[in-house]
């Protein structure tokens, strides 16, 4: 493992849900909705990725994404700092039969690639553990890790409602898509969300990709709380 300074983040704590623990893994994998085996295939097909590429997801949770990419052929590391969330998706892989997936226990701001510059990072619904300093910060070490053109793809918690909005915005974000307990994500999980997480707005999300090299081809707030980016390593 690198050493890092006394200054630096600790991963190692994460706000919110706990993925160290194997029963909280199996709810959140029940959960998560946006993260089919169907929708990630979908997504593996809209960024292109077939087996002459290298692709990274961090935040690699439950490794939906990751085993469909690595179903193409293509090469894969599913990056994680919970060991229980790589153990749940090594056993969905292992059932998939997929043999270009390797499994890595690090973080946004640990990981080391070992391997060539790779042609993909994709992280999904994980980037919000951090705070925007160190958003910044993973941004940087993305860039870093692939080729000239190479694509990033960002998707997240996002807020594109106006600022002074933001109460009502919040409330009727909850309203919408909390479910009953035992039915998904529920009221208190939202709350907690906003309350010790890092969303942020889309403009500060878009300066800081443009700052660390990104030229943004595609930009989609589907929602006032979710985006998604399509980023190419333009340095
Ligand atoms: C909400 S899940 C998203 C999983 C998956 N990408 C998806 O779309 O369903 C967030 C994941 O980020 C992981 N995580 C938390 N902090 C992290 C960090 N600093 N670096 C990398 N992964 C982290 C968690 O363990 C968890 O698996």
């Amino acid at each position: 493992m690198p050493t890092f300074p006394a200054w630096y983040f600790d991963e190692s704590t994460m706000a919110g849900i706990d993925f160290e623990d194997a029963a909280q893994v199996a709810v959140y994998d029940r959960n998560q909705t946006s993260s089919t085996p169907e929708k990630e295939q979908a997504l593996v097909t809209r960024l292109g990725i077939a087996a002459e590429h290298t692709v990274i997801d961090l935040g690699a949770g439950t490794g939906n994404f990751a085993i469909q990419a690595a179903l193409t052929g293509a090469s894969v590391h599913a990056i994680d700092i919970s060991q229980a969330m790589l153990t749940n998706a090594q056993n969905k892989a292992q059932k998939a039969g997929v043999t270009t997936l390797k499994f890595h226990q690090a973080g946004f701001l640990s990981y080391e690639h070992q391997d060539q510059f790779v042609d993909f990072v994709v992280t999904k619904n994980a980037l919000h553990i951090l705070p925007d300093f160190w958003k910044m910060a993973a941004f940087l070490r993305i860039a870093a890790m692939l080729k000239p053109n190479g694509v990033f793809y960002l998707r997240d918690v996002i807020f594109s409602f106006p600022a002074a909005d933001y109460e009502a915005s919040i409330n009727d974000w909850i309203k919408q898509v909390a479910k009953p307990a035992g039915e998904g994500w529920t009221a208190k999980d939202f709350e907690m969300h906003v309350r010790e997480e890092h969303s942020t707005y889309g403009w500060i999300i878009e300066a800081m990709l443009t700052r660390a090299g990104f030229e943004i081809v595609e930009a989609n707030y589907n929602t006032p709380t979710n985006a998604e980016y399509f980023c190419i390593k333009t340095i």
